[in-house]
């Protein structure tokens, strides 16, 4: 069964739960890490914990096939990500971009915003990613160039 993991901060609660309830739908196991109520937490705090675990699961082959993490906007939250070595962290505008991410950039975290007016259901750009696979080849090599700069910090 595939797996995916889930958290959000309290600006994406009605968000989250359609996303599970989605993901679900399509037979998918879902990890929430996120909070239930309008409370207000730090988004890093989340992305952190949802990272970890993300990571940690791939390293004792008992992964999540991938992460979605939701703030209000989906951009604090994916800049927080982006900090953790080995994620790739992208905010699909629309269904193209969420397959791209796939596709070209093998992205590993699909962040959302829980505020944000899509003009595409997050359902289907959901369903872009899940139904599209990581191309490689010179994608491969780009994607290798982005994680070499997490390691040298160049500028
Ligand atoms: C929380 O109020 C809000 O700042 C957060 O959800 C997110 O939009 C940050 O990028």
């Amino acid at each position: 069964m595939k797996r995916v993991i889930i958290g959000n901060d309290h600006g994406a609660v009605d968000l989250k739960f359609r996303i599970v309830k989605h993901l679900e739908s399509r037979g998918i196991e879902v990890a929430n890490r996120g909070v239930d109520s309008g409370d207000s937490v730090d988004y890093p705090d989340i992305a952190a914990a949802v990272c970890g675990e993300l990571l940690a699961a791939d390293a004792d082959g008992n992964s999540f096939e991938f992460a979605v993490l939701c703030c209000g906007t989906g951009l604090g939250i994916s800049m927080a990500a982006n900090k953790i070595q080995g994620i790739r962290c992208a905010v699909p505008q629309n269904i193209f971009a969420a397959r791209m991410a796939r596709e070209h950039n093998n992205a590993n975290v699909l962040a959302f915003g829980g505020r944000i007016e899509y003009h595409e259901p997050v359902e289907a750009m959901l369903d872009a990613f899940l139904d599209s696979t990581a191309e490689g080849g010179r994608h491969a090599n780009r994607v290798n160039k982005i994680m070499a700069l997490e390691a040298t910090g160049d500028r």
